[in-house]
């Protein structure tokens, strides 16, 4: 078995299902209301700011998913103290007892996940050296990690390949520095941040990202003492600190299983309320929502998705860096675009390669084809390179249950929404890998009065 589904098997192991398939009858809207908790992209490196504190953390609203076990894991091996409530959702981090770890005990603990690149920082100020093995996550392109390794290099780390990963040292300490991004990474910013705080004297970084869940990492590193200054054209300025404490925090809401359930209830022809979602960090994905022809209120506690009857229109969409549309959006949304009447094009700018769960649409019998050119607006960087980064979909498409394998995570919570439009039954595989970053989501399924039956049980 490879990576990838021993990851998938391992996480579904650990959200309740026996075995990594379950078969759904689709065709019914999907009707009720479900809560959001903390987000992925936040959580997990709020977990890794820890790491710097002199005092315990304490973080709240944390989602029961793989990724919070697999960086918990990760920390444990490293000599932290971690006290998961899962019920409660609330994550009580130890770094009193920091040490190294060995390579092979990270990489166990790893997986397939990227997150042990942005430990980097944080080790290198309290211990002089980490280690990072081979990195995956989810298989969207090559994801590489050039950024990382050039920001850590320019802070003053030596940085050694070895045959097992890369080992880095810092023998002088670390530096304050000036870096310009590339590209605004939402992880090389996160890398910056956490590296910068405790280094001597001022780091200035341009070309940031500046994502949600970027800001309130920098909450939590206020918090914890650190000085860091967001300005026009994102440039981030950090003023090191000699000490920082450990903070308190209720995370962010995951802006991006909101909107996957808001597309699934679009697609449905249902009606959701995403309990914890709020308005401000959705603003382009409610924008477009609507152009579709959804519906949506906002409500204090929450927001309703919904299909107010009649056709849904086409749409042009590009994926782009905030505050764009986001490209954890486009998976879920495409489903949604099978239903509307006419041409839409979604033009994917961020990864190059983040369409490979359409094949399994198509097998269910949309009409979607997929370009090497930016089509719909802007050219990218991925235009002249022969990246199928650009799909165009033709609706109304009916369609049809099939046997789909879940690609990766956002392309794996389409396929479940495809199978839930879908006429008939699908059988999907590999479903745990959707555990990854969708908390209790069999349990939502339900909730929202999915008709499935997991295999094995
Ligand atoms: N890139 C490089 N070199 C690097 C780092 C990034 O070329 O060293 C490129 C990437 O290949 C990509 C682009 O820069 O083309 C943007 O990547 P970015 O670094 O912003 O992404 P990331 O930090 O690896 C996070 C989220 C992703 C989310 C993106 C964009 C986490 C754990 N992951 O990834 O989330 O799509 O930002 O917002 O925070 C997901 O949740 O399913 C997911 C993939």
């Amino acid at each position: 078995m490879n990576t990838v589904a021993n990851d998938a098997r391992a996480a579904g192991a650990r959200v309740g299902l026996s075995g990594d398939t379950i078969t759904i009858n689709g065709g019914s809207p999907l009707t009720g209301r479900i809560e959001v908790k903390g987000a992925k992209n936040l959580v997990t490196k709020a977990m890794v700011a820890a790491l710097l504190g002199e005092s315990p953390s304490e973080l709240r609203d944390v989602p029961d998913i793989s990724d919070v076990r697999v960086v918990k894991g990760l920390l444990e091996v490293h000599g932290v103290k971690v006290e998961h409530n899962v019920s409660e959702g609330i994550l009580l981090l130890d770094p009193a007892g920091v040490e190294s770890a060995h390579m092979t005990d990270i990489d166990a603990h790893a997986g397939s996940s990227r997150i042990p690149i942005l430990f980097c920082g944080p080790l290198l100020h309290r211990l002089g050296e980490a280690f990072i093995p081979d990195l995956g996550g989810c298989r969207i392109g090559d994801r590489p990690i050039d950024y990382h390794l050039e920001v850590l290099g320019s802070f003053g780390a030596v940085i050694e390949k070895l045959p097992t990963g890369i080992r880095m040292t810092a023998p002088d300490g670390l530096t304050g520095t000036k870096i310009s991004l590339p590209y605004p990474s939402v992880g090389a910013t996160e890398q910056v941040l956490l590296t910068a705080v405790r280094a001597k004297g001022k780091t200035e970084l341009s070309g940031a990202a500046i994502e949600p869940e970027i800001m309130d990492l920098i909450n939590i590193m206020q918090k914890m003492g650190a000085i860091i200054s967001v300005d026009t054209d994102r440039v981030i300025r950090i003023e090191g600190v000699d000490k920082l404490q450990g903070y308190t925090h209720r995370a962010l809401f995951d802006r991006n299983e909101a909107a996957s359930w808001a597309s699934a209830a679009l697609a449905t022809g249902g009606d959701v309320f995403v309990g914890g979602a709020q308005q401000a960090e959705m603003l382009t994905f409610l924008n477009i929502f609507r152009k579709v022809g959804g519906a949506f209120e906002i409500h204090d506690d929450g927001i309703r998705f919904y299909h107010p009857g009649g056709e849904l229109k086409p749409v042009v969409v590009e994926t782009d860096v905030h505050p764009g549309f986001m490209t954890d959006w486009q998976q879920p949304l495409v489903v949604a675009l099978t239903k509307a009447n006419g041409v839409s094009i979604v033009h994917e700018t961020v990864y190059e390669q983040r369409f490979g769960f359409v094949d399994a649409l198509v097998k269910m019998g949309a009409n979607i084809q997929l370009h090497s050119e930016c089509l719909g607006g802007h050219p990218c960087r991925f235009g002249q390179r022969n990246f199928l980064h650009s799909a165009v979909i033709s609706g109304p498409t009916e369609l049809h249950g099939a046997d789909i394998e879940v690609p990766d995570l956002r392309g794996g919570f389409s396929h479940l929404i495809a199978a839930l439009t879908a006429q008939g039954t699908s059988r999907v595989s590999n479903v745990g890998i959707i555990s990854r970053g969708y908390g209790d989501f069999i349990t939502k399924l339900r909730q929202l009065g999915a008709d499935f039956v997991i295999e094995g049980e």
